[in-house]
């Protein structure tokens, strides 16, 4: 049986998923929803036979959907998930969750006070690269002492992302995957301090109230410490993102492109060239076919745990005092 796709938001990312839908075989990405009427037909008018419509409730009661894939600004969340947990839809919703804390909180409890279980995922798409799965498996038996992180880079030309209410931050909209990386990697964050500040960017656009440096320390659980650090203010084409894992073997340092390891005087590194969103893409696409959700690497509950900690990172920075994660 062919699975029918919605797809809300019309953007960048709806394309990057859209594509992968439309490439799968027995899926059809069947409707798009976005925030003008010409906007969704010009995005559906890539897939055949796909509608355009404006309006959420219009499009899930004008075309039957397996799924809805969710493409949309931080901002932009909570009512499109109530409706769609209303009425028993699957999503798979991409990240962040939300660009505070509170609307997440809500569609969690909803997603648990549905009668029955709704199949749905989140898009922290490094959980799928082979890379990732590798650095899970060498860091079987060591014992993690500290972690270094960082997302260093130019700001993303979106209007929604320089603004504070809109994206969250850089630190809660694309730092956000270092984080949920290092909870995949070293386990669970307990308390966390942070500093923000405005340094370059809000002299070069207008409307900045995001903060364009901002460097974070972790404590662990496990009794680890880690500092995630990121920032705006560089020139398009030049940056910085990885994850670096001090252990008592050695060093495992990890980047969208590379694993580099160094473990017990000896040097190694994997360069595995895959695409995590194809792979996270299927295992959406078979939980839906079968019901079975154990591919699926990042589901709202634990999506919701990044997002505690992306947001308590803002919350000390606001405040300047240091934010226990159970407090919130
Ligand atoms: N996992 C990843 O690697 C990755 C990469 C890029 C983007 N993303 C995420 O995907 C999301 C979208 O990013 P993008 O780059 O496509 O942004 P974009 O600005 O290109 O597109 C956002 C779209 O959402 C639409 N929109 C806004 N409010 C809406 C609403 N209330 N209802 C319906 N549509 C609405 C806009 O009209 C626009 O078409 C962001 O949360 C971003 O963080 C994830």
């Amino acid at each position: 049986m062919e699975l029918q796709i919605g797809i809300v938001g019309t953007g960048w990312f709806s394309k990057v998923h859209g594509d992968i839908l439309a490439a799968l075989d027995g899926v059809k990405v069947a409707a798009v929803c976005g925030t003008s009427l010409p906007k969704a037909e010009s995005l559906a008018s890539r897939y055949e036979g796909s509608k355009g419509y404006d309006n959420l409730a219009d499009m899930l009661d004008g075309t039957k959907l397996d799924a809805v894939y969710l493409c949309i600004p931080p901002h932009a969340h909570g009512t499109i998930e109530a409706e769609l947990i209303d009425r028993g839809i699957p999503f798979l919703v991409e990240k962040p969750l939300g660009a505070e804390l509170d609307i997440p909180l809500d569609i969690y409890s909803r997603l648990q006070a549905s009668s029955k279980p709704l199949i749905h995922s989140v898009g922290y798409h490094f959980r799928y690269k082979a890379q990732t799965i590798k650095l899970k498996e060498l860091l079987e038996g060591k014992t993690v002492g500290m972690v270094l992180g960082c997302w260093m880079g130019d700001m993303p030309q979106v209007a929604w992302w320089r603004e504070q209410s809109g994206s969250g931050g850089q630190f809660i909209e694309q730092t956000t995957h270092i984080v949920d990386l290092l909870r995949y990697t070293a386990g669970e964050v307990e308390e966390v301090y942070a500093s923000y500040a405005n340094r370059v960017v809000h002299e070069q656009y207008e409307g900045v109230s995001v903060a364009d440096v901002g460097t974070v320390t972790l404590k662990l659980k496990s009794g680890a410490v880690a500092n995630i650090s990121n920032t705006c203010v560089l020139p398009a084409g030049v940056g910085e993102v990885g994850l670096s894992l001090y252990t008592d073997q050695g060093i495992l340092s990890w980047s969208p492109d590379l694993l580099e390891v160094s473990l017990s005087g000896e040097k190694s590194t994997f360069r595995i060239e895959d695409n995590p969103y194809r792979a996270e893409n299927e295992a959406f696409i078979h939980a839906l076919r079968t019901g079975d959700t154990s591919g699926i690497r990042s589901d709202y509950g634990d999506a919701l745990k990044t997002q505690r900690v992306t947001w308590a990172a803002l919350e000390s920075a606001r405040t300047g005092k240091p934010v226990q994660i159970n407090n919130i």
